[in-house]
């Protein structure tokens, strides 16, 4: 088993780390604002996509924050790519893998040039980069708006296009970029700072807004950058997915192709039952949350993997009209959920924040479910569904006889319901 090289660091909000030490490293920081010959070779992204092609569906991948916080290094980067290749993740549609908080040397260069931990990424980012890309996989980064980042590493403030220029050198295809320590900063201003000097790199990274959430960045974020967090940080327990996933229901309108809410990483795999990584899952999947797993890749149980991978799953969070769903009903513990898919397809979850099993009984007839947003019906009363079961893999006829169906404690019953 793998065991990390480098151990745990505290984790200081405001309180910078003490040591501090320097390296020296060349970055080529004008790389990709170069000649157009140098565009193309080193700044246009894989099969030439632009800023525009970036989440045109809900992003997927993984980030070392939630299972490792300031524990990361080269070898657990390239570890972690190597297993996303392998495991049939990448298959199923997950593509980056990102360095959250600690990557950074305590200091800049002389330069005002960010620095990758020597200790931790001896090699640099760029030949982590390349390593990434050689697995067929892309490579995220993380900074924060203000003076330093919330575990203290240095911030981008100040050094936005300078830290936008090193990114794209380096080969890095995604930013996650945070909130803290930025008193008298205004939200709006300091992400468009970033996402301007991203853009002018010309190479197309995607960026993730990590703002929390304080100042609705869902009326601001779209065109700024391709998601944004709309909470504080999710822990691996239910109350905190439960929590998370009520914050989410009246923000449906502002998500859509480019441009999402992002109810943060996954948990799944750190330590939840089974049931309950199926119903966090289930729920970011059919939220168009972005997709990025934040568990060890390297050692899962077969029920992670089955659960993160599962494509019938998955397709309702990757349906390329990008609605999110609506909340139908609550009674008892008891929410039915509703997602709009292409083909006139539906998705419908049943949800139960219940600890015990629940009955679950729907007579469709007698159901009008409207989606006020995308503007569709699903007329149950004069269209019929046929309905599979997609956890179960299984077809539980059609919408012409009621529904009755047993969902157990902190689960869900998730159906696709497709035009007969
Ligand atoms: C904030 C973010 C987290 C993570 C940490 C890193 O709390 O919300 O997702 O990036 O910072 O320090």
């Amino acid at each position: 088993m793998f065991e990390p090289p480098i151990q745990p660091v505290p984790i200081h909000r405001n309180n910078p780390p003490t040591t501090m030490k320097r390296i020296l490293l060349t970055v080529n920081g004008a790389a990709c604002a170069g000649a157009i010959l140098v565009f193309f070779t080193a700044c246009a992204g894989p099969r030439g996509q632009t800023f525009e092609q970036l989440a045109m569906t809900p992003q997927m991948g993984w980030n070392s924050w939630n299972k490792f916080q300031g524990r990361v290094s080269e070898q657990l980067i390239r570890e972690t790519a190597d297993a996303m290749a392998t495991n049939g993740m990448k298959k199923a549609g997950y593509q980056y893998v990102n360095i959250d908080d600690v990557w950074q040397a305590t200091a800049r260069d002389a330069q005002g040039n960010i620095l990758p931990d020597p200790a931790r990424f001896p090699s640099g980012i760029k030949a982590l980069a390349d390593y990434v890309h050689s697995k067929g996989l892309k490579l995220g980064i993380y900074s924060d708006a203000g003076t330093r980042t919330c575990a203290g590493r240095p911030g981008s403030l100040g050094h936005e296009a300078q830290d936008a220029q090193a990114y794209a050198s380096w080969g890095v295809d995604y930013l996650k970029y945070d909130w803290c320590n930025t008193q008298g900063l205004q939200a709006p201003a300091a992400y468009k700072k970033m996402s301007d000097a991203l853009r002018a790199t010309g190479r197309p990274i995607l960026f993730s807004l990590c703002e929390w959430g304080n100042s609705k960045p869902w009326t601001w974020g779209k065109g700024v950058g391709q998601s944004w967090r709309t909470t504080g940080d999710i822990r691996a327990s239910f109350n905190s997915v439960l929590s998370i996933l009520d914050k989410q229901v009246n923000l449906r309108q502002y998500a859509g192709p480019g441009h999402w809410n992002d109810p943060d990483m996954l948990e799944v795999g750190n330590g939840m039952s089974v049931p309950e990584d199926r119903a966090h899952f289930t729920m970011w999947c059919i939220l168009d949350s972005p997709l990025i797993s934040g568990n060890d890749l390297r050692n899962m149980n077969p029920e992670t993997l089955k659960i993160l991978t599962d494509k019938d799953v998955i397709a309702l969070n990757q349906d390329p009209l990008g609605i999110q769903a609506l909340k139908y009903s609550a009674k008892d513990g008891m929410e039915v959920w509703f997602k709009p898919l292409r083909k006139n397809a539906w998705a419908m979850c049943v949800l139960n924040r219940n600890r015990d099993p629940q009955k679950f009984a729907f007579d469709w007839k007698s159901e009008k479910v409207t989606d006020d947003v995308a503007n569709r019906e699903t007329k149950f009363d004069a269209v019929t569904y046929r309905i599979r079961d997609l956890w179960q893999k299984q077809d539980l006829g059609t919408t012409k006889a009621p529904l009755s169906a047993d969902v157990q404690g902190h689960d869900v019953l998730l159906l696709r319901l497709d035009k007969e």
